[in-house]
């Protein structure tokens, strides 16, 4: 559908032409001064130079071409030039019935294409901690926001499950166990099934074994060499190596489900590890990688940088491979098996310029060809009120689960407080709703800006939070009940009219759902979304206010009314289910 405010400015640019101007003076917007208009077109302004008039009488001439228009019921031409619109009551029904029709409420699908987000990225035998909220949050509703354009996406987790951290874990058992079968070159029979640790041993063992090779070098060597027996395929290290991953793969689900974040891939850094060779001959062959500082190195600086923009590492001279090596890989994996159009990834800002390298280098290489956008969308940290990275009440690292289980704690006091729930329902409801104060209160943030997690903030059912929108649609939802409930027929309804002021905000709010939907769509901008669902929230709650609708006695105007809900209930409940939240039927 074209959007609403296309459709007014080219009834304005129809105006500007018939009064003999150019129709490019005709782009209205919305007006940033609600007490005097809706709308606004400042085109006599710019036009008075031009046609050598004064600006007001442009905008007159202008006006009394726009005598009689469908699209306003209101056209003042005021000093110094500017035109003033409201527009007309039954365009606009019109236009909200027709998005109303459409299944995704008047947004503008384009050409589907193929993509990839890379979200999450954890590391293996590490636990989840607060640092990996902002990724899977992000990740996934940027995926749902592809998704919902009509394009194919697919999320991977890229799972950090290669590197020494493998080798520092594994080296460390063998430490405490020298005796497991693992390590039995000799063995050539099937290991067992059943891992020989739990996931709590591996959070012990990590820590302790990365806190020992930063000060011991000795051990740090022999992790090296843990690593690479691994990544060179000793079948007793890659059968441990299977198991951390899976104890640690069970534990993530577990976490990320809590989240409702969900990978359609769960590939990692050694799902590319076998094609690394092949590609580093290929670079080679091509001369796209060069031998440097016992590197294999591609350059990727160009005339315009005006920042300083170091060669992309392929490889190191004596064969190890790194972070760059297994990215570029990915790249080329994934131009192999999904030809996407678009990768999205989603790390802490700090890696912006490692991603401009690895980028660059996959152009350059030509693992990617120019048609694969490539975006990397660069967050800022979860900071605590004191304005430094969250933690613990005792100053430790926020494991993700705690932090879970604290905004579930505090959801569950504040439903009892609002009230008296039995206390399995209130649990359930709060789940629901710490889902939304934890997801709304990171997504409304602009990505790239830190953020401070206030949990007294985000739970409450007030102001610019997951709850109180969550409330507003429970209310919905609890007014339609009613009023079914009352013998009113809910099923078939249709917008009639437009009955006042807070009727006319919440239809043009509603109507501007498509443009907004694109914008934060281009701009991978979630944000977007919380600004909207919020202004709706707070017209969808002013109108509310001020209009019985339940006791409303005329049967055309409620039938209208209930369609209006419905309507926002939709619009609302589909904007959540995008950012990856869901509301309870009551709260
Ligand atoms: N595991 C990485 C880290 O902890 C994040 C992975 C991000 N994705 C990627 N394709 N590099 O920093």
């Amino acid at each position: 559908m074209e959007k609403l405010l296309d459709l007014i400015s080219n009834e304005m640019k129809k105006a500007f032409q018939e009064a003999g101007y150019d129709e490019s003076l005709g782009r209205v917007n919305v007006s940033n001064r609600p007490d005097l208009c809706e709308y606004q077109c400042n085109g006599a302004m710019a036009g008075a130079k031009k046609y050598g008039k004064k600006p007001i009488d442009i905008a007159n001439e202008v006006a009394s071409k726009l005598e009689g228009s469908s699209v306003f019921s209101e056209v003042n031409a005021v000093m110094p030039g500017f035109l003033n619109l409201k527009l007309n009551p039954e365009f606009l029904v019109n236009y909200v019935s027709s998005l109303n029709a459409d299944n995704k409420f008047g947004l503008n699908l384009p050409e589907p294409k193929n993509m990839i987000v890379d979200y999450g990225g954890p590391n293996v035998a590490k636990p989840l901690h607060v640092g990996h909220l902002r990724s899977a949050v992000i990740g996934e509703a940027v995926k749902r926001i592809c998704k919902y354009m009509g394009n194919n996406a697919i999320g991977d987790i890229h799972l950090g499950d290669w590197g020494l951290q493998m080798g520092l874990v594994i080296n460390e058992i063998k430490n405490r166990q020298p005796d497991l079968v693992y390590f039995d070159e000799n063995f050539d029979g099937e290991y067992p099934s059943e891992a020989p640790f739990t996931v709590t041993d591996l959070e012990e063992i990590y820590p302790f074994a990365s806190g020992k090779s930063k000060e011991d070098p000795e051990y740090k060597a022999k992790a090296m060499e843990a690593t690479f027996k691994l990544q060179s395929g000793v079948r007793g290290y890659r059968a441990l190596w299977k198991h951390i991953l899976d104890v640690s793969v069970t534990d993530m689900k577990r976490n990320y489900d809590m989240l409702n974040v969900n990978f359609e891939l769960w590939n990692g850094e050694s799902t590319v590890h076998d094609v690394i060779p092949g590609m580093v001959q290929y670079m080679k062959d091509n001369n796209y990688c060069y031998l440097s500082d016992g590197a294999w190195v591609i350059d990727v600086k160009e005339d315009t940088d005006t920042k300083e923009m170091p060669p992309c590492i392929v490889l190191k001279s004596d064969g190890a491979s790194l972070y760059n090596t297994t990215d570029l890989a990915t790249i080329m994996e994934r131009v192999r098996e999904y030809n996407p159009e678009k990768i999205i990834y989603l790390t802490d800002k700090r890696q912006d310029l490692y991603f401009e390298q690895v980028f660059r280098a996959a152009r350059k290489s030509k693992l990617a060809s120019d048609d694969t956008e490539f975006i990397h969308i660069g967050f800022g940290t979860v900071n605590g009120k004191d304005g430094h990275a969250f933690k613990t009440r005792e100053g430790g690292v926020m494991r993700l689960e705690k932090l879970i289980e604290e905004i579930n704690e505090r959801t569950y006091q504040r439903i009892q407080e609002a009230r008296e729930l039995p206390e399995d329902e209130a649990r359930s409801i709060a789940k629901i709703v710490a889902l939304a104060a934890i997801k709304y209160g990171d997504l409304s943030n602009q990505a790239s800006k830190d953020y401070i997690f206030d949990m007294d903030k985000f739970t409450s059912f007030e102001g610019d939070t997951g709850p109180y929108i969550l409330y507003t649609i429970v209310r919905i939802k609890s007014i339609l009940t009613r009023v079914r409930e009352d013998g009113f027929d809910i099923e078939n309804v249709k917008l009639n009219g437009c009955y006042s002021d807070a009727e006319k905000s919440l239809m043009m709010q509603l109507a501007s759902f498509n443009a907004m939907f694109e914008n934060a769509y281009e701009e991978v901008a979630p944000h977007k979304i919380c600004a909207y669902i919020y202004d709706l929230a707070n017209v969808f709650n002013k109108f509310y206010h001020e209009t019985k609708i339940v006791a409303e006695e005329d049967k055309v105007k409620k039938a209208s009314f209930v369609a209006l809900l419905k309507l926002t209930r939709e619009v609302l409940e589909t904007c959540i289910d995008v950012l990856g939240f869901s509301a309870p039927e009551k709260m």
